[in-house]
């Protein structure tokens, strides 16, 4: 015994030998009112310092795991270990339950429609434009850092106890008004805050979702997978409407909408909408709101990327352009702006939804971790807001316009859309398979997100990719879009590579 101790280099050694010696007692290699080695004696055995075997023993009586006799030693205690007799881990009649079969139908959807699971791992050295995060580069460290001391420094000890369901009080305040700013009329409603959007998202779903028969929804095609998952995971229809280059094509939703009033919620994202980076113009949120009015259905307006504006005026949320109305819940996050590790998001809405939202969420997580959202609002409140997104704004511009200029110049027959925010969408003829496109540019080492993926039909957007660049270098946008150039020649250099007319 004693034989098969290691140090780690990473942790106290007194936690260690702590440890292994509780490994020993609980799979009983150590027997209950067994004596323990004297403390000089298992130095010498596991080659620590006696002090340290002296620690560790006083650890192991304050965790139960001994006792000492005065005078004479350390014991192992009664401790109850796994019984082998009973069914332990070195028992033939091991109790083992069939967990995939016991899996429901939701459990088993969500793994099906996990595209983490399923989806192209990056290799090392492989130019990867799946992603949409932020560039952490770009994060500006000494000021979180700073956020963070400043309110320990004010209230720590409230901060690390139970919060409240609704969110941190001064954050929501603050978020208050910097929704005032984009236009909202404050009036009738009120704020939870999440862990970011897709917690906020899920809960009004969960709120929305008929019990009694599968719900329905409207939505941009394409749109946010993470969306679509979870519209299915909560059991909707859904009913996707094209996009035009200034938004959601108005005459088909309106046409959806007289041919079937049947629909419990629509989501949509107005600003640099993922995939295709559209800002809805104007003209069309206001037509989207008397639509949406007249046929008396909940909008859940997803404003995430709205801080990411190149170019062009500011257009207010959907939110602002139903002034009083209350049919419109928006959901915020700062995931691509600031830091999406904080996972802090909003929900703001009618006083009486986001009452049962709170009650919902209270059940479900208790609330958001406050130290998280505290980090968020002494960040904001210190001034590095406005001096981050600048910043951001410039670098992702550039690199926006590189990524662009490159697509012009590499892929003249693809039809490019994107005019904010951390990606660019492409829209190839027909003929352009962008799965196979995607294996024959993986064996190059270049990878990217196929478009169907963002479509609410299997079989939609076969000919489209996204191309995520706020994590690649100048260099590797450069070389990757021409190794997606050359590999749209080699593959599909066999069909014309006109645009047709019906292809947008
Ligand atoms: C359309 C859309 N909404 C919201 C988010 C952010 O989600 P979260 O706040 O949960 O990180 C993303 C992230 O990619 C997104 O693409």
């Amino acid at each position: 015994m004693f034989q098969d101790f290691k140090q780690a280099g990473d942790r106290p050694v007194v936690i260690q030998v702590k440890e292994y010696m509780k490994r020993l007692i609980i799979k009983g290699a150590l027997q209950a009112d067994q004596k323990l080695p004297s403390t000089r004696e298992l130095s010498v055995l596991l080659k620590v310092s006696r002090n340290t075997v002296i620690a560790a023993y006083e650890g192991l009586e304050d965790d139960g795991f001994t006792y000492a006799i005065p005078g004479k030693g350390s014991y192992v205690a009664m401790v109850g270990h796994p019984d082998a007799e009973q069914g332990g881990a070195d028992s033939s009649a091991a109790w083992h339950l069939d967990w995939k079969a016991k899996m429901n139908e939701y459990a088993q959807s969500a793994v099906e429609l996990d595209l983490m699971k399923q989806g192209i791992r990056a290799g090392k050295g492989t130019i990867s434009f799946t992603s949409i995060a932020p560039d952490e580069r770009l994060f500006d460290l000494g000021d979180v850092r700073r956020a963070f001391m400043d309110r320990m420094a004010i209230e720590g000890q409230v901060l690390l106890n139970y919060g409240y369901a609704k969110g941190y009080k001064p954050l929501i305040d603050y978020l208050m008004r910097y929704m005032e700013n984009k236009g909202v009329d404050p009036s009738g409603k009120e704020m939870l805050i999440t862990s970011g959007f897709t917690e906020g998202f899920d809960l009004v779903l969960s709120a929305l979702r008929p019990l009694t028969r599968r719900g329905s929804a409207l939505c941009e095609n394409p749109t946010h997978h993470t969306a679509i998952k979870n519209l299915k995971l909560h059991r909707f229809e859904i009913t996707g409407i094209p996009m035009e280059r200034d938004g959601i094509n108005v005459e088909q939703l309106e046409a959806v909408l007289q041919k079937s009033n049947r629909f419990d919620l629509a989501y949509l994202t107005p600003s640099y909408h993922n995939p295709t980076g559209i800002v809805m113009s104007p003209a069309k949120r206001s037509a989207v709101i008397q639509l949406m009015r007249h046929y008396q259905i909940p909008v859940i307006e997803d404003g995430f990327n709205e801080e990411l504006r190149y170019s062009g005026a500011h257009v207010s949320p959907l939110i602002a352009t139903a002034g009083r109305g209350n049919g419109v819940i928006y959901i915020g996050s700062f995931s691509k702006v600031l830091f999406p590790g904080l996972r802090v998001g909003w929900v703001l809405g009618d006083r009486a939804l986001i009452d049962h939202l709170e009650s919902m969420k209270r059940a479900r997580t208790i609330h958001t971790s406050t130290i998280d959202q505290s980090i968020l609002y002494q960040y904001l409140i210190n001034g590095n807001f406005d001096k981050y997104v600048k910043k951001a704004r410039l670098e992702y511009k550039r690199k926006y316009e590189l990524t662009k200029a490159c697509c012009e110049a590499h892929l003249p027959e693809a039809q490019l859309s994107g005019d904010g925010g951390l990606h660019l969408f492409l829209t190839f003829p027909s003929v352009v398979d962008t799965q196979r496109l995607l294996e024959a540019c993986t064996d190059q080492g270049v990878i990217f997100t196929p478009g169907d993926k963002f479509f609410v039909q299997e079989g939609e957007g076969t000919n489209t990719l996204r191309l995520g660049f706020s994590r690649v270098t100048d260099e590797n946008i450069e070389r990757g879009i021409q190794i997606i150039s050359e590999q749209v020649r080699s593959v599909f250099q066999a069909g014309p590579l006109g645009m047709g007319e019906d292809e947008i």
